[in-house]
């Protein structure tokens, strides 16, 4: 299997605060990577890194073998890399629909300020009308595309963020605690769709503290605590590691 992602001696130093210290890890091919850790372990700023909201101290990012370290956040989503957020940032106003066509447009390769002008060409506007429908099937939300997002429930808008993920037709995915202040049954269903978008071969890195979601649908799993990676294994393995289980999991689990 061939790497899709690598971090190579990634750092991302907040005066002085080593949030992220010197992390290498390769995601690869079709590969579900969980990346797990306590409470301000570094994964949000791992994303933050990756996705170019926030440049890299030190170290590097590579991504389809090529070097992303510092690119804007627009440039690394046309080049195939979407992702969700830990806090929501569903746009209350406007439909489900136009929630989701946003994430088409990035991949279209227009700024979304751009694309709110009306000169987009006719080809490329069907193109964003395709992928922001599937998405949309795919979630269960084609429904509602006409609804305001605002009145969504919350376990609804959470799957909208994930769908107009979706819709930037990426290379990989980057899911930043998508079981959060979901109930059983939702978080069910969620684990499913994930695990079936990996099926259908999409590359997926999966920040999630729902430790039973994180052990039954990840190929491996990446532990940070306090900004350094102590552990990347198989879930099997990881689970039994004494680093771990002090750092995060806890004795019960
Ligand atoms: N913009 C910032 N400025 C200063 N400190 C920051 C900033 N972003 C994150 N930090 C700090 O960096 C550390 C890592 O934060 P981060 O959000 O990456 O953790 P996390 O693993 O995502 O935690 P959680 O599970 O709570 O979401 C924390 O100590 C946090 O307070
Ligand atoms: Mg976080």
């Amino acid at each position: 299997m061939s790497s899709l992602l690598e971090i190579d001696r990634l750092s991302r130093h907040f005066h002085g605060l080593r949030a992220v210290d010197e992390v290498s890890f390769g995601v690869n091919r079709g590969e579900l990577v969980g990346l797990i850790g306590p409470n301000g372990a570094g994964k949000t700023t791992v994303f933050n890194c990756i996705a170019g909201t926030l440049a890299p101290t030190l170290g590097e990012l590579r991504f389809d073998g090529a070097r992303i370290t510092g690119f804007a956040p627009e440039r690394v989503a046309a080049l195939g890399i979407a992702r969700t957020f830990q806090n929501l940032r569903v746009f209350p106003d406007i439909t489900v629909y136009d929630n989701v066509s946003v994430g088409a447009i990035g991949r279209a390769g227009v700024s979304f300020a751009g694309a709110l002008l009306p000169f987009l060409e006719r080809g490329r506007t069907r193109r964003i009308a395709d992928s922001t429908s599937t998405a949309l099937e795919r979630f269960g939300l084609a429904a509602h595309a006409g609804t305001l997002a605002g009145n969504l429930s919350y376990g609804q808008k959470k799957l909208l963020e994930i769908a107009r993920a979706l819709a930037l037709e990426p290379k990989l995915l980057l899911l930043d605690e998508p079981a959060a202040g979901l109930n059983g049954n939702e978080t069910e269903a969620l684990a499913v769709l994930v695990r079936d978008l990996r099926d259908a071969g999409l590359t997926i890195l999966l920040v999630e503290h729902d430790m039973p979601m994180v052990m039954r649908v990840c190929d491996r799993i990446v532990v940070l605590d306090s900004g350094r990676l102590i552990a990347d294994g198989a879930p099997a393995q990881v689970r039994a590691d004494a680093a771990v289980r002090a750092a995060y999991l806890g004795d019960d689990s």
